[in-house]
């Protein structure tokens, strides 16, 4: 029998993601509906306790109806092992339940702490068929940069790197997968898709939320590190890689991988033209977060991507948190012939809304030459069917990688490339003094913003 074990068990992501994923893919027959789930925490539980717990979290999240019947199946497969992870002698233990349960193949997701990462799989040295096993890491993925590929060696000595899978929520958001399609399989946006026809392209991840109760994790990170580097740099550069000679595996990773390389570094004395950083008002008094904290909420960049099917486009990037309204998208916004019509705009719209959205010049109903928009919105997810019937990201990731489909998840080099170009592109900003700016909530972020895209004649795509 082959188990899914998860190691921080009775954290926020195991309850308001994992348990309601494996439900999910459980209910709809997916991979992995027969595996064993085996919960690891320090908390005492016994079976039947964990299973109560998991029932409220399953009812409230998962995307398909709660059933007594399907969840008796589901709570079926869930067994709670108590021990304490950071404990290498904890481990001969762990040996022996899986050893009575009869499991003789594993997936481990490691919900912890990066800090965890390197003792558990040492422990797990102890646990028979665990080095052929896969593991499944959240990010972040290290402290530091340095730190993080220093816990990735240690990984690669015990795993198989190919059984390494570096989740990356956003890979697995439906209108993300659909940004190749979308470009690549319609002349009329794959043809124009270059910096000849296009002007900018803006990449926005807003959120309404604030740091919530994550202030000590998030004080160390920021919005550079911990939504830019990793899941807007994802989406930059599937809209900017060329076609991947496949759109699975090791190609597509290359292709991604060159577009993060391409990315330039604005020279000395031109940080302020490439980054933006700010601070919502409360921030300070948040939870765990440093009185005098200077980590950024919200982040603004403005980057280009150097090679000749992008040069002159700028990729303009915004995240922040504690804004007026919860919105991710990508718009793509097409040169114009003249400078008295609108341009041309493509949006794919990733969340809350999924759909496609496309604007352009028509001539204005009535005896007039008067040129006004067509503005086509697609909604997607406004079918009811099409809301149940798409998987959510954890649930559409989690099947992948019990099915060994490796190219909706982060590589190591995709992770190290990005995250070096980000730390040096705050350095800079650090060495030109960039200050980090002060926002109200509930606003659009600092209205330096605006004016960091105006001064280049452009604006925000709303
Ligand atoms: C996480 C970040 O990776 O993504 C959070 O750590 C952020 O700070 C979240 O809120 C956003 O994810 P989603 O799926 O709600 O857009």
């Amino acid at each position: 029998m082959k188990a899914f074990t998860i190691f921080g068990g009775t954290g926020d992501l195991t309850f308001r993601k994992l348990l309601p994923a494996l439900y999910n893919a459980g209910e709809s027959g997916g991979p992995g509906a027969d595996y064993r789930i085996l919960i690891i925490g320090r908390r005492d539980y016994t079976d039947e306790g964990y299973r109560e717990l998991a029932r409220e979290w399953v009812r409230k999240y998962a995307r398909l109806p709660y059933s007594e019947e399907a969840f008796g199946r589901f709570a079926g497969r869930i067994g709670y092992y108590r021990m304490d992870f950071s404990d290498p002698a904890a481990y001969a233990g762990l040996e022996e339940y899986y050893e009575a349960e009869g499991v003789d193949g594993h997936i481990f997701y490691l919900a912890v702490a990066p800090r965890f990462f390197g003792v558990i799989a040492d422990g797990l040295a102890a646990v028979r068929g665990a080095r052929r096993g896969k593991v499944i890491l959240e990010k972040p993925f290290g402290e530091s940069l340095a730190a993080a590929g220093e816990l990735n060696r240690r990984l690669e000595a015990f795993f198989d790197p190919e059984n390494i899978y570096r989740i990356d929520h956003y890979l697995g958001k439906e209108m993300v997968r659909n940004i190749q399609t979308i470009r690549f399989t319609n002349p009329i946006f794959t043809n124009l898709w270059d910096a000849r026809f296009i002007e900018s392209v803006q990449i926005s991840a807003l959120e309404e939320e604030g740091v919530g109760t994550r202030g000590g994790y998030y004080d160390t990170s920021g919005a550079l590190k911990d939504m830019v580097q990793n899941h807007l740099f994802q989406i930059l550069s599937i809209v900017a890689m060329e076609r991947p000679a496949q759109f699975s595996g090791p190609d597509m990773h290359a292709e991604q991988l060159k577009v993060l390389r391409a990315l330039r570094l604005p020279e000395a004395g031109e940080a302020r033209d490439a980054l933006l950083l700010g601070q919502y008002a409360g921030y300070r008094a948040e939870k765990a977060v440093a009185p005098d904290s200077s980590t950024e909420t919200y982040a603004a960049l403005r980057l280009f991507i150097d090679n000749d099917r992008w040069r002159g486009a700028p990729f303009y990037i915004r995240t922040g948190k504690k804004l007026g309204r919860r919105e991710m998208q990508v718009a793509v916004v097409f040169r114009r012939p003249s400078s008295d019509v609108a341009h041309d705009v493509l949006l794919i719209k990733i969340q809350p809304t999924e759909g496609v959205y496309l604007q352009f010049n028509i001539k204005r109903p009535g005896d007039t030459d008067e040129v006004t928009q067509a503005k086509m919105d697609f909604c997607q997810s406004c079918s009811l069917e099409n809301r149940i019937n798409t998987p959510e990201a954890y649930e559409r990731l989690l099947s992948a990688c019990i099915r060994g489909e490796r190219s909706w998840f982060s590589q190591w080099d995709q992770i190290e490339t990005s995250w070096r170009f980000v730390e040096r592109l705050r350095e800079l900003g650090r060495a030109e003094g960039l200050p980090v700016l002060n926002y109200e909530p509930g606003s659009m972020g600092p209205p330096e913003a605006d004016a960091l895209l105006a001064r280049f004649g452009h604006g925000w795509f709303h």
